[in-house]
């Protein structure tokens, strides 16, 4: 009885946050009413508590492997959603089974997703889901041979998905279970905003100082390290997770990768490194503000040719003599292409699937 209590109490506590996060949002957008669109970014939906609506994969299905002795059940029950791996042939199969508990990714490439072990460590679940295909894969990081459910979640993989967790301090994927932050809010971009929301209460204020940070006032640098805390590759961290606030300086809170000039980078993850390879980065003051609006999805490759136009002219492309006015509205087509990304998402029936990944480095492609 007192255990079922205790679950309860738990369970509250954990809807009672959630709530407030999701809460201080909604608190945000109702005076800021033109950022609502913010609700389908795939920041917002980044990880996410597992429901029917936040996982995209299908229940009451199966996963073969390459090994044929093993294979992975994904059901819907009426306590959560599971996956149970089994290993052997009947009657001698051993299995274990996991529930669902939190989504990472939005779905725009795929999702993986995470479960609650014991003493509250956080553990990735083995199978994952990939849109492209339409249908689950095994996780990234796992082979599809073994039976394992054992890889855990470090704080920097949360610290990129989500806004707030309180890792321990001595076990590396354990963290406090009833106070997370998922998505990335408002506040991670823009600092804590109670005060902020307090001067604007009386709606004849005029607040001389706004008590919040707006990127867009400060220095370039500055608006670069935000992106860059979770655009900027793994790096090595220098302070505790989740320590970085808008506005600090990012190098003094993890030493991002500084890859050689001529060194291959991947498209994957690091749009920030590649960008910095660019023309227009060097000699402009361009930042990714220059082309993105992080409060409303970034998905059509049209728009972002318009905005190739604030510094050049069609004519400056060197086929403008032969294609003329064709070239507009396909600048990024040829300039920032969409590439294949060499870090394998997953390999499944020994087929590597990769990501197809909008390359940064803005120049011409040969
Ligand atoms: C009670 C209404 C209200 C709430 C709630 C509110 N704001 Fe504001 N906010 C304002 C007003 C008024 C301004 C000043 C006029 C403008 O820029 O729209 C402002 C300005 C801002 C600015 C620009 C500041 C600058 O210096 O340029 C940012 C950024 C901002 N708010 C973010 C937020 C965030 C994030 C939240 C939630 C934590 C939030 N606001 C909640 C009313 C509100
Ligand atoms: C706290 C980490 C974090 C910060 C800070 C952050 N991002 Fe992101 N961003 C992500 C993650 C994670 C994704 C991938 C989300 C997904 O699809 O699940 C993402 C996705 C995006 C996308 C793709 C959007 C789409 O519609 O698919 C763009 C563009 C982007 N970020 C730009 C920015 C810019 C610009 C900044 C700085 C102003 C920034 N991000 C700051 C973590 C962050
Ligand atoms: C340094 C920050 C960073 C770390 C660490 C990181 N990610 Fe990501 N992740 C991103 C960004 C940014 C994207 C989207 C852009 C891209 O694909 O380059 C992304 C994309 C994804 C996607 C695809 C989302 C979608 O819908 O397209 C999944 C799933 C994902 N990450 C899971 C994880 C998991 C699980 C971990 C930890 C075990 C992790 N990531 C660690 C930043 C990070
Ligand atoms: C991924 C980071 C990120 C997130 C999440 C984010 N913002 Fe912003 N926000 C920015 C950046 C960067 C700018 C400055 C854009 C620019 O350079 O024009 C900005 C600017 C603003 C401004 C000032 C606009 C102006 O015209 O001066 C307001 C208001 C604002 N954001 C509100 C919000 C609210 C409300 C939310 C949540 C619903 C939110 N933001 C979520 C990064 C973010
Ligand atoms: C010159 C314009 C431009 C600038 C500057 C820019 N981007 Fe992008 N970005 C794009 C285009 C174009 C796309 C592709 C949109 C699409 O196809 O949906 C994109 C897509 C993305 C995506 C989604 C990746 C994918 O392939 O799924 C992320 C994440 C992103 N940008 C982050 C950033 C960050 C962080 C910065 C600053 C370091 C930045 N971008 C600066 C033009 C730009
Ligand atoms: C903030 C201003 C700015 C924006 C926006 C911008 N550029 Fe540039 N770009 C420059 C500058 C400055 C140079 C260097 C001088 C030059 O070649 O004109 C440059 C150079 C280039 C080059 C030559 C690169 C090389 O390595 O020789 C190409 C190609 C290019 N830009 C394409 C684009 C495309 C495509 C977009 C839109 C996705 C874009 N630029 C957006 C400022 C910008
Ligand atoms: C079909 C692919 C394609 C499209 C679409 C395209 N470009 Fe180009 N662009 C090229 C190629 C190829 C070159 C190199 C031409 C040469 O050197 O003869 C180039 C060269 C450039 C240069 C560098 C010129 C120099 O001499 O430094 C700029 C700047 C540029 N393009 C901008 C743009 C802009 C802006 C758009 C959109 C209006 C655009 N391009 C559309 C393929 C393309």
């Amino acid at each position: 009885m007192r255990l079922v209590s205790r679950i309860c109490l738990f369970l509250l506590l954990c809807v009672a946050f959630c709530v407030t996060a999701r809460a201080r949002d909604d608190q945000c957008l109702s005076c800021h009413k033109t950022y609502n669109s913010y609700f389908t970014t795939a920041h917002h939906l980044t990880s996410r508590l597992a429901t029917r609506q936040s996982i995209l994969g299908r229940f009451n299905d199966i996963l073969k492997t390459s090994e044929p002795e093993l294979f992975y059940k994904l059901e819907a029950k009426p306590d959560g959603f599971f996956q149970t791996g089994v290993l052997g042939t009947p009657p001698d199969t051993v299995s274990i089974s996991q529930r669902f508990d939190l989504v990472i990714g939005s779905g725009r490439k795929g999702q993986t997703y995470l479960y609650w072990g014991e003493n509250d460590r956080l553990f990735q679940l083995p199978v994952s889901y990939w849109t492209a295909l339409g249908r689950w894969v095994n996780s990234p990081g796992y082979g599809d041979r073994t039976l394992d459910f054992s890889r855990p979640v470090l704080p920097r993989c949360l610290e990129c998905h989500a806004s707030s967790f309180q890792p321990d301090t001595n076990v590396a994927n354990r963290y406090g279970r009833a106070n997370f932050v998922l998505g990335v809010s408002c506040e991670r971009c823009h600092g804590p905003g109670a005060q902020h929301i307090a001067l604007n209460s009386d709606p004849n204020a005029k607040p001389e100082q706004q008590a919040i940070v707006n990127p867009a006032k400060l220095p370039r640098e500055r608006q670069i390290d935000l992106c860059g805390l979770c655009h900027g590759g793994v790096g090595v961290a220098k302070t505790r997770p989740f320590s970085f606030n808008v506005g600090n300086v990012l190098a003094e809170h993890i030493q991002l990768e500084q890859p050689k000039p001529d060194e291959p980078l991947d498209v994957h993850g690091n749009q920030l490194a590649l960008l910095e390879r660019s023309k227009c980065f060097k000699e402009s003051d361009m930042t990714c503000s220059t082309c993105h609006d992080v409060h409303q999805p970034q998905r059509d490759a049209s728009y972002f040719s318009e905005k190739c136009l604030q510094c050049h002219k069609v004519q400056s492309c060197g086929l403008f003599p032969k294609r003329g006015r064709a070239l507009v509205g396909k600048c990024v087509d040829c300039h920032l292409p969409n590439q294949n990304s060499n870090v394998i998402f997953s390999s499944h029936d020994r087929v590597r699937i990769t990501p197809k990944v909008r390359n940064h480095w803005i120049k011409v492609y040969r």
